[in-house]
């Protein structure tokens, strides 16, 4: 598709947000699923319903823009979820991987927070306000869910994973090759 005006691009990245909400759909239960820690298992849930709403937002606006949703592949959002499966696949005692399951899902909300940041001005360029308000909505879920998982690795998760580290002579040495 040619992208000959910013409504263009606003329908480009709206499309591209919708195709990497469906993804994270898919990828959440099984993030949920490795979990070990019972907050960041909850979050990881609560942010699945959460996607849902923002799937149903993205729709409402397609809607009144008279555009298809579909027809365009977040291949950002499809290598950030590969790299959260492959961390998955790991050997790693469960608070490190637990560690590594809030990164990765830390990557995602910051990918989405630009992704919405950007759709949402564009809206207000654009005089689109409703779905400036509803993308600003989005945007301000995605900002709780990062801050959540922040506070679940400053809490314990990470002090726990920290604790599972190698004994501190190996730990020197191998800080040493750096
Ligand atoms: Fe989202």
């Amino acid at each position: 598709m040619a992208l000959e005006s910013l409504h263009d691009l606003y329908v480009d990245e709206l499309r591209d947000l919708y195709s990497a909400e469906s993804q994270l759909l898919k990828a959440l239960p099984k993030m949920a699923k490795a979990a070990s820690d019972e907050g960041l298992r909850a979050a990881f849930q609560e942010h699945l319903e959460v996607t849902r709403g923002q799937v149903e937002r993205l729709e409402r606006i397609f809607k009144r823009l008279g555009e298809r949703p579909t027809g365009k592949k977040c291949v950002a959002m499809e290598g950030l979820i590969a790299e959260g499966k492959e961390m998955m696949g790991e050997d790693a005692p469960p608070s490190v991987m637990d560690a590594a399951l809030i990164s990765a899902a830390q990557k995602v909300e910051h990918y989405e927070i630009a992704g919405y940041g950007c759709v949402r001005t564009y809206a207000r360029l654009l005089g689109d306000d409703d779905a400036a308000e509803l993308l600003q909505e989005t945007l301000d879920e995605e900002g709780e869910a990062d801050k959540k998982l922040t506070e679940l690795a400053e809490s314990a998760i990470n002090v726990e994973a920290e604790e599972e580290e190698e004994p501190a002579p190996r730990r020197r040495a191998a800080a040493g090759r750096r």
